[in-house]
């Protein structure tokens, strides 16, 4: 999938590119029949509301379902970031967030990239956030919110807020969000919302500001959000656990298009469990490690 002149332009601008279905319910069905296995499994990948059974957020299924690991490799979901970076991307993060029916929390206001400069050591903004929506996205079962032009700002203020949610979070404070979308257009495009069909995807930059609000309609809103980074942007550190944020630097090799549809073979390192150095962690940059061995 080539992206237009206009395309490339309209990223530049908003941070953001919305493609409504581009997924069919057909291929959709191959990833939400696989959702209620993963997130019953008793691991460290699922977490979970605060107080509540239902998942938040799971992470790294494309490491133990079939299905996820496909979708790891699409080519209508790799190739537009290729195009965006010129250069191959490796996986860097892999969630399925659940924002379930009635019980699906808010994500407040963040950038991703923050996390990933203050966590992970990666150099610069060279990754992207992928959305695509398991679920139809309306405006009642908390659709993703964005601050068009927001990631021209780079990296901006941020906290650790580990109280909120069940998941820690570095989030920016209202004073500059209120800030931001006036500058964006105030109620005139300040914050928009990309809603539609289960299938549609969402490309956004890594310093795009975004957040969700609660689900308190009956309708599920499960969501595969990756992260792919440039190659030679990979991180530079293994602070977190390697089921958030992923050690294998190996560039993306497309499967066929119509890989939702059959069943190519595909790795499942993890099917039977996480290896115990997945959830080891260290605070040492990988180049001292190296120097230090
Ligand atoms: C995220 O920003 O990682 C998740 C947002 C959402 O699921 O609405
Ligand atoms: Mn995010």
């Amino acid at each position: 999938m080539k992206l237009t002149a206009e395309q490339h332009a309209q990223f530049e601008r908003d941070g953001y590119l919305f493609f409504p279905g581009l997924f069919q319910p057909d291929e959709v069905r191959s990833l939400t029949d696989a959702v209620p296995d993963l997130y019953a499994r008793r691991e460290a990948y699922n977490v979970r509301e605060k107080g509540k059974d239902a998942v938040r957020t799971n992470f790294a299924a494309h490491m133990v379902s079939a299905p996820f690991a496909r979708l790891a490799r699409h080519p209508r979901m790799v190739e537009p970031v290729q195009e965006l970076f010129d250069e191959p991307v490796y996986m860097h993060q892999f969630k399925v967030n659940g924002k379930m029916a009635f019980e699906g929390d808010v994500w407040q206001w963040h950038q991703d990239y923050g996390t990933w400069l203050n966590d992970d050591m990666m150099p610069t903004e060279r990754a992207m956030n992928v959305a695509i929506f398991l679920d139809d996205v309306n405006a009642f079962n908390g659709p993703l919110m964005f601050i068009p032009g927001s990631h021209k700002k780079g990296v901006v203020d941020a906290k650790h807020d580990l109280t909120t949610t069940s998941y820690p979070l570095w989030t920016v404070d209202n004073d500059l969000i209120r800030q931001l979308v006036e500058r964006a257009g105030g109620k005139n495009g300040g914050i928009v919302s990309p809603t539609g069909p289960a299938g549609s995807m969402i490309l956004f930059h890594s310093c795009l500001v975004h957040a969700s609000t609660s689900n308190l309609s009956p309708w599920n809103r499960v969501s595969v959000y990756l992260s792919l980074c440039a190659v030679s942007n990979h991180i530079r550190r293994h602070k977190r656990p390697e089921y958030i944020a992923h050690r294998d630097f190996t560039p993306i090799d497309c499967l066929p298009d119509d890989c939702l549809l059959k069943d190519y073979p595909v790795d499942l390192p993890w099917k039977d469990g996480m290896p115990a150095s997945a959830l080891q962690t260290s605070s040492v940059p990988l180049a001292d490690m190296k120097e230090a061995a």
